[in-house]
């Protein structure tokens, strides 16, 4: 039996994407309930094909998906997956992408451009979802692309934890590797028992992807250990040449903290030879083995997933898990 039922027989029926089963299972590990076994598969022209092995009729449906790449695909497995429950007459569609697809799209740099972000919200609302969950998104204003609830989880909290058990607080500055993010830094400064901030100014050519460059940074960083926060590792430039700059600078030690771990080709060995003592970050996103390194730290997002799930099933509130903050 894969569903459960309360005595208000409510019914919760966890549904995973094939991107990254691991994490579904640790979530309903966390709620002491099951994934709903399901087919899915691929025909010869890359058409994708789902169905779910048992009823979703009148459950709270949640839809785990993670979006490693190929993004694309695992975008469009759970589109599939929506629809289907939504053609099985599932009481309600809660999305759960912990890294929210193209969310670095999310306004015009130009004439002409996409808002790719605000598309996604809009193809989760067409499939059939009456509800959002993700993590640290890369803007805060996303919330307001998806026509319904959203809730933004934090996984800030989790990930300051673990820093200040590794570092003496009182030598820590906190350093956003862009002025982007500094808002961002303030919270982790806060957690981190009102440390000091600095930034890195970085800049980027808009029409060179995936490359970016750091060249001096702002504040006093000199002996202190710095905790480089950001909200996704893509390939790496961005940390690594915050790094640099940081040492270049005389910092005397150097944590990077982020909660989505894209780790494209080459973040491995940039992340691994940066100069940084450590790396943490959550596994909202799979990784491979070649992705890995030696001062990789990974903490699993599990719980607090399992936790938003229960407040929304419950209806609850996801914001007492924040003692009422957002980002
Ligand atoms: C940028 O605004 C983001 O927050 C990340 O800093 C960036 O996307 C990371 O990309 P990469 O690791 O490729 O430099």
């Amino acid at each position: 039996m894969t569903e459960i039922t309360n005595p208000g027989e409510k019914k919760m029926a966890l549904l995973s994407g094939s991107a990254h089963p691991e994490l579904a299972q640790q979530i309903a590990a966390e709620l002491g309930n099951e994934v709903l076994p399901s087919s899915s598969y691929v025909f010869a022209n890359g058409e994708r094909y789902v169905r779910f092995e048992e009823s979703v009729r009148g459950a709270d449906a949640f839809v785990i998906q993670a979006h490693p790449a190929p993004i694309n695909e695992w975008l469009m497995e759970q589109l599939i997956m929506i629809d289907s429950l939504k053609r099985a007459s599932a009481r309600s569609i809660t999305v759960v992408s912990p890294f929210y697809p193209y969310a670095r799209q999310d306004k015009k740099h130009k004439g002409r451009e996409p808002i790719s972000a605000r598309l996604i919200s809009d193809l989760y609302k067409t499939a059939g979802a009456d509800r959002l969950m993700s993590v640290d998104l890369h803007t805060a204003q996303i919330q307001g692309f998806f026509d319904g609830p959203v809730d933004h989880l934090m996984a800030i909290p989790l990930l300051a934890e673990y820093v200040a058990s590794k570092v003496d607080t009182k030598n820590v500055t906190v350093v956003s590797p862009d002025t982007g993010r500094v808002r961002v830094a303030e919270e982790w400064a806060e957690l981190l028992g009102g440390a000091p901030l600095a930034f890195v100014h970085k800049t980027r050519d808009i029409n060179v992807p995936n490359q970016a460059i750091s060249k001096t940074v702002v504040g006093d960083i000199e002996g202190r250990t710095c905790v480089l926060i950001d909200d996704m590792i893509d390939t790496g430039g961005t940390i690594a040449g915050a790094v640099k700059v940081l040492k270049d600078n005389g910092a005397k030690d150097v944590i990077i903290a982020a909660t989505h771990a894209v780790f494209s080709h080459p973040a491995a060995e940039r992340l691994g030879s940066c100069g940084a003592s450590e790396v943490v970050v959550t596994n909202t996103l799979p990784l491979r083995d070649d992705q890995k390194f030696e001062n990789l730290t990974v903490l699993s997002i599990a719980p607090l997933l399992g936790r938003a799930i229960k407040e929304v099933f419950d209806e609850g509130s996801v914001t007492s898990l924040f003692e009422g903050k957002a980002h």
